[in-house]
């Protein structure tokens, strides 16, 4: 049997009785992808192991507490024989035999009729993996490519464009805050299928050195406006290349719909009929201040954080924000594009009852290999913005939580 390879087949179990014989760790890792499959799956064993137990609590399987019994397999279209009795595995894998019923044993690859490859997902697709025969058998090694498979497709690595389903349009994708490795899966997935990235100044701009000469990259900031605002002209390039039947990706910093303008690219794109999905990216606002060691939140310390929007003063008229009600917070402040006015910030803050000796850090680059960290309080900032000459983009932390990260990461 072992000699020939065995043949790859996709069995669709959705409400097909599968029999699993022992309630150890191997069904325990079997268990969810039979279920995942809709199998109608009854599971005979004295034992289980609290997750299996926890399957059939839930209802996801029927679990019968006792030992094999001959005839066990009688309704089954597919067994999984995985008992600690190698005299019981034994007498289900002959009945199996009898019945024609398709059987993997966990004891003896060499005498099971079927085995299971090693699986993963990636967008719509299972990935499998088989050793050709028995003899050759390396879970391991199966396990291995499998996951380097699985993994090249998720990141963008391998690159498997979808000729089926792939419709021109537009991605906005948040690239996170700077760190390549930072981006999701899909938008990295979606970054190596595109034909053109329109990408911000900020957010992982490595990555576009390992886009493939094909692709035309666009500095969204180097985009002629002329007779149109700056946010025009990147929303008509968007449109223009979509209607080209282009695959565009809107690469941005951090996420899209932080402070980064998406929701009116997305209403743009929209009206003009342009398909268009949002790729959610991790915001500088909570990553940019762990990567320099302070928590937004800490137990005993902050239990709220507030994002806001430092780009016009205090006293501003354009200002949104209501800085005195900011100032009678107890948690945490996170303020973005405030390098300039943090004078002001600080002053009103203090004006309106925080306290001077408030910590305060200013995180620079956050998460790239310029990443620098600045510590003041609200009293001193404005000095030392000036004096360690702080620049854009940095998030600023105003809060107790400044204060509470280990030393090493200060
Ligand atoms: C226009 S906002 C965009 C925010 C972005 N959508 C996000 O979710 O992170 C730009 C501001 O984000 C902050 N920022 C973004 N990336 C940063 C980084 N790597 N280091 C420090 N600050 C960053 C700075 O305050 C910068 O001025």
């Amino acid at each position: 049997m072992a000699e020939h390879p065995a043949y790859p087949v996709g069995l669709r179990l959705t409400g097909r009785r599968v029999v699993v014989l022992g309630g150890g760790q191997v069904a325990q890792r079997r268990l969810p992808a039979l279920i995942a499959a809709g199998a109608d799956i009854l599971l005979v064993s004295p034992e289980a192991t609290p997750s299996v137990e926890a399957m059939a609590d839930a209802g996801e399987i029927t679990w019968e507490r006792r030992g094999y019994a001959d005839g066990d397999l009688a309704d089954a279209w597919y067994a999984l024989i995985a008992t600690s009795d190698p005299e019981a595995n034994e007498r289900a894998s002959a009945e199996a035999e009898r019945h024609r019923v398709w059987c993997v044993r966990s004891d003896d690859a060499d005498r099971a009729t079927a085995w299971t490859p090693a699986t993963g997902h990636s967008e719509g697709v299972t990935v499998a993996v088989l050793t050709t025969d028995a003899k050759g058998r390396d879970p391991r090694h199966t396990a291995a490519i499998r996951d380097a498979v699985v993994e090249g497709l998720r990141d963008g690595t391998l690159v498997a464009p979808h000729h089926r389903t792939r419709t021109p349009g537009v991605a906005l994708v948040g690239g996170g805050p700077g760190d390549p490795d930072l981006i999701t899966v899909r938008g990295r997935r979606l970054l190596a299928e595109a034909d053109v990235v329109i990408a911000d100044r900020l957010g992982p701009r490595d990555l576009l050195a390992e886009l493939p000469p094909h692709v035309e990259v666009i500095d969204a900031a180097k985009i002629p406006y002329g007779r149109f605002m700056a946010q025009e002209a990147i929303n008509n390039a968007l449109i223009e290349h979509a209607k080209q039947g282009k695959s565009v990706v809107r690469l941005k910093g951090g996420d899209p719909y932080v402070f980064g303008r998406g929701m009116e690219e997305l209403q743009a794109l929209t009206e003009a009929g342009v398909p268009c999905t949002v790729v959610p990216g991790i915001s500088s606002s909570v990553s940019v201040p762990g990567a320099a060691g302070i928590p937004v939140t800490h137990r005993g310390v902050a239990h709220e954080f507030t994002v806001v929007s430092g780009h016009v003063a205090p006293d501003d008229e354009r200002s949104l924000v209501d800085w005195p009600s900011l100032a009678k917070l107890t948690g945490t402040l996170v303020v973005l594009m405030g390098v300039d006015k943090i004078g002001r910030i600080a002053e009103t803050l203090v004006a309106n009852g925080k306290s001077p000796d408030t910590p305060v850090a200013l995180i620079q680059e956050g998460t790239t290999a310029a990443q620098r960290r600045v510590d003041a309080t609200l009293a001193t900032v404005a000095e030392t913005v000036v004096a360690q000459e702080v620049r854009p983009p940095a998030v600023i932390v105003i809060g107790e939580v400044v204060g509470v990260g280990l030393p090493a990461a200060r």
